[in-house]
């Protein structure tokens, strides 16, 4: 139904009869002609209803926003001071001769050009997928998967499917469960990640592996998170962490150079987990960003002021200060602001030392601490900070957890607010991850990659001796405070496998129960093995500059897990209930 898309018709035609089929994007009356703007997924061209051909006219006078039509008619340019330079077809115009209406349309709930609000736009999807930029992203995630695929098949890698329907795989969140009817009573889950049939593939040779796979997560949401999203999965046999993080930094240096003509450092620098917490509060750091954290510990352990005193002498707590350049010139309504955001990271305030002028001593400082700290402490606070005239310097003391979370938070939101960011893409490998985080609601250890994460020394008993020591071979990769990918070198010692999960907790019944298959694997031959996991959808939002996921998901779910455009999830008919054995428990609350 067409010979050329609406956004092909150049200049180039000028004087040929062309045929276009599209939406109607906008209509003008023009006292006698009617044009319309054709629009298609290629573009939108100009097409003029001239009212000597009185049928097709009647067919545009009656035509309205979003109604399809089909259009046969002659290019021409158009006249002189009409030409618009900013389309492609801005040149010319179509003298409709034939024109048919394949569809009508209602008044669409918004417009191209308006700014809907989120719930409507998800509600209409295929309306919203329309515009411009939408189409644009679709297309971007198309040429990364593209491009990422021919890096990985020059490579050798191996696409294998994985299953949907399967047993729990920890990753941290919550499982979706489907039950089954031919096992009444048992149910599958949907995959978190395919990390242990990845595992798998490697002991039955296959070597190097990749999939884009979709990943299903219950977790609390937000502007980074779905419930389900897609993973660049990847797993290798035969190497070491260098190796692996050697070949993935080049397939995303690749990938930017292709899809966005930029070139990436090479190679990405690397930052410990410790380094990166100290310096930035952070385990995905953005670089872009010069603000710094400063250890000022060691100097609070005597002073007066008991709110630094306690986490400085608590080996769990943690004293740190936030020099920002320039900042003084905040005013009072500013640094509450600041205080009330740093709350929600579970800080309790927000000291702060404004440096007036900082060849005055202490009177050239302003801060509502500044009488309980000794002379000592205030001048090398100013040393280590390098807090000159015109400074600001934060403080944040509480347990390590609380200062580094909420000092981080107020780095970015700092460098967000005074437009500090530097430079336009800033990746860093974070390395060295402590093997172990302590569960202090469930007084446990919790894995802080994934059980089957290899520790950096593999002596079993050490590891037993002193788990909250030990290092991991995990790695993340973060661009621009977005950690976009992660993996580890993986357990291929069936007893240090066994060890590990006796450190998390699962006994060996439990093990057997939950991780047999694995554990049986390990018996008939493993190779050693590693491999890591990029979520597609923050890289793909991150190359597009958008700030939400779901930008780049063509039909993505609401921060509480629904789908406005279908209504999912929803009821199920009783008989398709009693068909899986399940009897919904009618809740307390709801009437
Ligand atoms: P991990 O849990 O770190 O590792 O996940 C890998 C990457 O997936 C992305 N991601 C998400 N994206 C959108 N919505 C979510 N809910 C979500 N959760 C995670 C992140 C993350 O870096 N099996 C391991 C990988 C491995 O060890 O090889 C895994 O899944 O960008
Ligand atoms: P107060 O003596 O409680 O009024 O606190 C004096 C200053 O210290 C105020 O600016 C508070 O915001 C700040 N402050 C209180 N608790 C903390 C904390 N845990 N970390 C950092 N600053 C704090």
């Amino acid at each position: 139904m067409r010979t050329h898309y609406c956004g092909d018709v150049t200049a180039g035609l000028v004087g040929q009869e062309v045929e276009i089929s599209g939406w109607v994007h906008r209509r003008r009356d023009h006292g006698g002609v009617i044009f319309i703007d054709l629009r298609d997924r290629e573009g939108i061209v100009q097409v003029v209803f001239d009212p000597d051909r009185k049928d097709i006219f009647e067919l545009a006078d009656r035509v309205r926003s979003e109604y399809v039509l089909h259009v046969k008619g002659r290019v021409r340019e158009r006249p002189e001071g009409t030409v618009n330079e900013a389309m492609r077809t801005g040149e010319i115009e179509i003298l409709a001769r034939q024109a048919e209406v394949l569809s009508t349309a209602d008044t669409p709930p918004f417009h191209h050009d308006e700014q809907a609000g989120e719930e409507l736009r998800l509600r209409y999807r295929y309306i919203d997928l329309r515009r411009e930029g939408m189409l644009a992203n679709m297309r971007l995630r198309h040429e990364v998967t593209r491009t990422l695929r021919a890096f990985l098949d020059k490579k050798g890698f191996i696409d294998i499917e994985t299953p949907m329907l399967t047993k729990a795989t920890p990753e941290g969140a919550r499982d979706y469960l489907v039950p089954s009817r031919t096992h009444p009573g048992s149910f599958f889950s949907l995959p978190q990640s395919p990390q242990l049939f990845k595992q798998l593939l490697m002991m039955s040779g296959m070597d190097r592996y990749y999939q884009i796979v979709r990943c299903f997560r219950d977790e609390d949401l937000r502007a980074d998170r779905q419930p389900e999203f897609t993973q660049l999965d990847i797993e290798m046999s035969f190497i070491d962490e260098k190796m692996l993080m050697l070949l993935m930094e080049r397939m995303i240096r690749d990938l930017f150079l292709k899809v966005l003509d930029t070139k990436l450092p090479d190679p990405f620098p690397q930052i410990t987990y410790a380094d990166a917490m100290h310096r930035y509060g952070s385990d995905r750091p953005d670089l872009r960003n010069p603000l710094e954290l400063v250890e000022v510990g060691d100097l609070m352990k005597g002073v007066e002021f008991k709110v630094f005193a306690g986490p400085a002498t608590d080996p769990a707590g943690r004293v740190a200060a936030l020099p920002v350049p320039g900042g003084a010139e905040l005013s009072r309504k500013d640094i509450d602001g600041y205080t009330e955001f740093v709350g929600r990271y579970g800080a309790r305030g927000l000291a702060y030392i404004k440096v007036n002028d900082a060849d005055a001593g202490r009177d050239g400082l302003q801060s509502p601490i500044l009488k309980f700290l000794p002379d000592e402490a205030v001048t090398e606070i100013m040393k280590r900070t390098d807090a000159q005239t015109g400074d600001i310097v934060f403080f944040g003391a509480d347990k390590a957890s609380v200062v580094s979370d909420a000092l981080g938070a107020l780095r970015d939101r700092i460098g967000a607010d005074r437009g500090l960011l530097e430079g336009d893409w800033r990746p860093v490998w974070v390395v060295d991850f402590p093997m172990f985080g302590y569960n202090e609601d469930e007084k446990r250890w919790d894995a802080l990659h994934h059980p089957f994460t290899a520790p950096a020394d593999d002596d079993i008993s050490r590891l037993q001796a002193e788990p909250g020591k030990a290092l991991s071979r995990a790695y993340d990769m973060v661009l621009n405070g977005s950690e976009i990918g992660g993996g580890s070198i993986r357990i291929h010692d069936r007893d240090m496998q066994t060890a590990v999960f006796g450190l998390l907790g699962i006994d060996e019944e439990e093990a057997q129960l939950r991780f047999g298959f694995l554990l049986d694997a390990l018996r008939f031959g493993c190779p050693p093995l590693g491999g890591i996991a990029f979520g597609l959808d923050r890289l793909v939002a991150l190359m597009a500059g958008v700030s939400s996921i779901r930008e780049v998901i063509a039909f993505p779910k609401t921060q509480s897990a629904h789908c406005p455009l279908t209504d999912a999830p929803s009821d199920v008919p009783a008989n398709q209930l009693k068909e899986l054995g399940l009897r919904i428990r009618p809740r307390a609350d709801k009437t």
